[in-house]
């Protein structure tokens, strides 16, 4: 009887202490915390950020995912203990305002989602904090202005998106302390004006989109892209530019690929590709070119692929001849294809040079059908 007594006591001690102890880790209501690095809330259907005060270590946090909810506000004190985050994503959410200290204690971050919310500005100093930051990404919010201050602090950042937004204009040298930025998205907002000072200190950029813009009335300053000697690829395509400025692209040494797709470029000046030695790819397709000066492809020392379909050409292009590199693939419209001095074509998919076709057999092709 004892024994079987003692031995109940000994049960209940056990159960005792294999109930959790009272510091277990507590999570934020309705998020996942499996993992002590990682905060899961995504789609949750959250209206507020989730305390995270009764999380035991918050110093262990590193990413916290907080997509696909109904977050409207952002205050001061949403993050101000997570001070070793290296991740947060608020992308898809319905953000307005975010607290000017919002990012006040988040000296870690290297990477801010902020994609896909309403919002309306960057207001200056609010990222300043965020000296490691690598990636941010601020598409798709309903951004209108940047002010001079607006990436202040950031000089670790390596890409940001701020494409589908509502800039009209970019302020003078307003990404200036983004001297490491490798990759910039411009495009599908409503830029008119590019200063000369626009791209100031963007010396290391190899990326830059601005397809879907306004830039027709703009685009007159070789001195606006300067500053992009390290540029690689520039993509203006949608713009509706009826001509270009003067040897506009002749500080670009580096650039490989120019796009300049679907704009109503009506006639090109002879220099208009002047200084662009490193050119691989230009892609001209859907302008309302009829002709095309001679000396125009002259410079382009390593044309590889030259796309000038939906175009309206009809001149002579037997001057061309000599001012053609040997090894360019060409994409032209039917109509043009006899007359352009072109050894190499796309296959009719359009698929760049790696589907070439030999003219011949381009030719065979055509009149086959
Ligand atoms: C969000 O902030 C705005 C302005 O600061 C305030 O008017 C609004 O009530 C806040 N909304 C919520 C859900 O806290
Ligand atoms: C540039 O932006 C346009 C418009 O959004 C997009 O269609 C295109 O794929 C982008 N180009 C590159 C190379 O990312």
């Amino acid at each position: 009887m004892e024994a079987a007594r003692a031995l109940r006591l000994l049960l209940v001690v056990c159960g005792c202490l294999a109930l959790p102890p009272l510091a277990e880790p507590v999570c934020p209501e309705r998020c996942d915390c499996q993992h002590p690095q990682h905060l899961l809330c995504t789609n949750r259907g959250l209206r507020v950020v989730p305390k995270t005060s009764s999380l035991p270590s918050p110093h262990d946090v590193l990413t916290y995912s907080l997509g696909g909810n109904f977050i409207t506000n952002i205050t001061a004190f949403d993050f101000h203990r997570l001070g070793q985050l290296r991740r947060l994503d608020l992308q898809y959410n319905q953000i307005r305002s975010l607290h000017p200290k919002t990012f006040e204690k988040l000296s870690r971050l290297e990477e801010l989602y902020l994609g896909n919310n309403l919002l309306q500005a960057l207001a200056p100093g609010t990222l300043a904090p965020l000296r490691k930051l690598r990636i941010l990404y601020a598409n798709g919010n309903e951004i209108s202005r940047l002010s001079r201050g607006s990436f202040e602090g950031l000089e670790s950042l390596v890409k940001l998106r701020l494409d589908g937004n509502a800039l009209g204009a970019l302020p003078d040298a307003v990404f200036a302390p983004l001297g490491n930025l490798l990759y910039l998205h411009l495009e599908s907002n409503r830029i008119r004006f590019l200063g000369k000072n626009a791209f100031a200190q963007l010396g290391k950029l190899r990326f830059l989109n601005l397809s879907a813009n306004e830039l027709q009335p703009s685009l007159r300053h070789a001195a606006t892209f300067a500053p992009l000697r390290s540029l690689s690829s520039l993509i203006l395509s949608a713009n509706s530019l009826q001509h270009l400025g003067p040897r506009i692209f002749q500080h670009l040494p580096r650039l490989g690929l120019l796009s300049l797709r679907g704009n109503q470029l009506t006639h090109l000046a002879p220099e208009a590709f002047w200084g662009l030695e490193a050119l691989r790819e230009l892609r001209l397709e859907g302008n309302r070119l009829s002709q095309l000066p001679t000396a125009l492809l002259e410079p382009l020392h390593s044309l590889e692929a030259l796309d000038l379909s939906g175009n309206e050409l009809s001149a002579d292009f037997s001057g061309f001849q000599s001012h053609r590199p040997r090894t360019t693939v060409c994409a032209l419209s039917e109509a043009d294809l006899i007359e352009f001095p072109c050894d190499r074509f796309m296959d009719s998919a359009g698929g760049g040079a790696g589907g070439s076709l030999r003219r011949e057999d381009r030719l065979l092709q055509r009149f086959a059908d």
